[in-house]
């Protein structure tokens, strides 16, 4: 290892606070029994996560602080305290209540980057139902899997999305509500009150409800949020996380991403994501930051005047999002001033030495690489603020996490050797559950370990390095797909006979979609074809989900019992070993 693959940290710019530890020393006797005492308990089983991440910080002078800040697409400024969160958080929770929305029961907000996904979320949780997030560039398949296996009970959604809803909602007999945050784009207002589900005026009833609500006392063990997540085979799993999460989050931002009481702290993951519930809207919150909301979409320039124009202090972000701006080259950061960001972190995606190396041109910053999933709720494996960066590895588990690589029969592999990334169980954020499939979620685990998917090696410094995924889970963008659920688009397209998908490596997106497809009797490959197939997946599933490649083939090679071979598909397309094709076909 050269002295550039390692940057250590300047103790010139970079002076760590008294809280944040050497991480060796961090490690010693640490305790998660420890960090319970800076959250409020209604008693030593019960918390309720809403309340700890708002309502908590009203009884002191943090009342007054901004807890959010947004920057809508056109450029409008608003501004949110810890007061009006806790009430608008309390009025939606009155509005659920007397819709008799119960404890348990399933919210999605399929909502873009607005204010309105942080009352919604927390006043669910106040009730003690179930809040869920939908990425608002999902299509029709894509929502009908999530609402209709999870059962939601209510949506909350803009009138534009809702488009997308509407087509599907007659196979949804679970739905009863729709609540639509604007009422602007809706011809017919008087549909408001017939239709089913029952449309209801989001600005309306905030307006009539009280701000007062009493907290339900949830068991810290109750679920709160629910996330469906892409694996290599099926449909997406609902991932259950319990209240408790929200001890791992806040430690976890607070150590980590090192956030001081005066930062403006940005995120830029969607709240669809885990990134976006766990550090957009829980951590943050329960540290009393404030966070920058950026409702627009990514345009190099316009990142850099928003780090610039709020003064962020504190980035998390992601690789693609970081190759991206890389591309967009060095010239135009020089046209900006980044000396109030502190700190910039990466997560999602592997992050390349290139893009670090980039980062301290561009913003004089290492980019502190940080590993987790959906499954885990928070940051395991992470670059701790004071530690040097191994440039290209994923860092050293929090202290609290227990990892390790190990073989095929769950013994740990050598320092340097590659297995399978596991993380011992009992981490506070650990998912719970898998909704309704409890025999699934345990056959993640192997004894006390939980086999994460990825594979990986750990050097014998104790660093960890990401290799790839077990399975064949793409990561587009930074954005998790299934198979599958691409396939099963596909193959309702009514040119298409077959589909197999995978993961084909990218230098900016880290893997593209990759389509091999054999087509039905009278059609044939044309351009429009695949353009027509594209605009298909994009509607049913996401708009960040379609092939951006595609393949026409005769046949695709298929095991005896006719599973086709998507592994032998992408050894080919990759120039790889094919590997053992004893049971293909013929
Ligand atoms: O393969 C790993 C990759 O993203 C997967 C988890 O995806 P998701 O549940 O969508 O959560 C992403 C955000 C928390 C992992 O199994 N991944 C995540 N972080 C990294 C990573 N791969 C390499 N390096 C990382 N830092």
């Amino acid at each position: 290892m050269t002295s550039t693959d390692l940057i250590q940290k300047d103790k010139k710019t970079f002076v760590p606070p008294a809280y944040l530890d050497d991480y060796e020393h961090a490690l010693k006797g640490f305790d998660w029994n420890s960090i319970h005492k800076e959250l409020e308990w209604f008693d030593k089983d019960h918390m309720n996560a809403a309340h700890n991440a708002v309502d908590r910080h009203t009884k002191t002078a943090n009342r007054n602080k901004v807890a959010v800040i947004y920057e809508s697409s056109s450029g409008k400024i608003e501004k949110y305290t810890y007061l009006d969160l806790k009430h608008q958080s309390n009025k939606f929770a009155n509005v659920l209540t007397k819709l008799g929305i119960k404890k348990g029961e399933r919210v999605f907000l399929f909502l873009p980057r607005i204010p309105e996904v942080y009352a919604t979320f927390l006043g669910t949780l106040k009730i003690g139902a179930i809040a869920s997030t939908l990425f608002s560039a999902f299509g029709e398949d894509a929502l009908l899997d999530r609402l209709g296996h999870s059962k939601a009970k209510m949506v909350v959604t803009t009138p534009d999305l809702f488009k997308r809803l509407a087509s599907i909602k007659d196979k949804l007999p679970d739905l009863t509500y729709v609540v639509l945050v604007s009422t602007d784009l809706i011809p017919q207002k008087e549909g408001l009150v017939s239709s089913v589900p029952i449309l209801i005026d989001y600005k309306k009833e905030m307006l009539e409800a009280s701000k007062n609500f009493t907290v339900v006392k949830t068991h810290a063990e109750d679920p709160a949020f629910l996330l469906y997540t892409s694996g290599s085979t099926g449909k997406p799993k609902g991932v259950v996380h319990a209240h408790m999460a929200i001890l791992q989050q806040y430690y976890t931002h607070k150590m980590i991403h090192d956030v001081h009481p005066e930062d403006v702290y940005w995120c830029t993951a969607d709240h669809g994501w885990v990134t976006g519930i766990s550090y957009g809207i829980l951590g943050p919150l329960a540290n009393g930051g404030t966070i920058l909301q950026y409702e627009g979409r990514f345009d190099p320039e316009i990142w850099y005047e928003t780090l610039e124009r709020h003064e962020v202090n504190i980035w998390y972000t992601a690789p693609t999002a970081i190759r991206m701006l890389m591309k967009a080259g060095l010239e135009v950061v020089k046209k900006y001033d980044f000396s109030h960001l502190r700190h910039i972190y990466s997560v999602g995606e592997p992050l390349n030495p290139e893009a670090i190396r980039w980062g301290m041109q561009a913003f004089k910053k290492p980019f502190h690489d940080t590993w987790w999933q959906t499954e885990t709720g928070s940051m395991l494996i992470v670059n701790y603020p004071t530690m040097p960066i191994k440039l290209g590895s994923m860092g050293k588990p929090f202290p609290g996490i227990t990892a390790a690589v190990l073989d095929h029969d769950g013994k740990e592999v050598s320092a340097d050797v590659e297995g399978d990334l596991a993380i011992k169980r009992g981490w506070p954020s650990m998912m719970r559950t898998l909704w309704h499939d409890e025999e699934r979620y345990k056959k993640l685990f192997k004894g006390d370990w939980y086999i994460t998917g990825d594979r990986a090696r750990k050097d014998s410094d104790g660093y960890f390095w990401y290799i790839g995924r077990a399975d064949d889970v793409i990561k587009t963008s930074g954005e998790r797909v299934g198979p599958f659920e691409v396939e099963s688009v596909l193959v309702e397209h009514p040119a298409i006979a077959e589909a197999a998908v995978i993961g084909k490596p990218d230098e900016l997106r880290g893997e593209i979609i990759k389509a091999f497809i054999t087509l039905r009797a009278g059609f044939t490959p044309n351009p429009d074809l695949e353009e027509d197939i594209k605009k298909f997946v994009k509607q049913h599933l996401a708009a960040h989900a379609y092939p951006r490649e595609m393949a026409f083939m005769d046949k695709l090679p298929k095991t005896r019992s006719g599973k086709i071979m998507r592994r032998l598909l992408k050894a080919r397309e990759l120039g790889l070993p094919e590997g053992d094709t004893s049971t293909l076909e013929d």
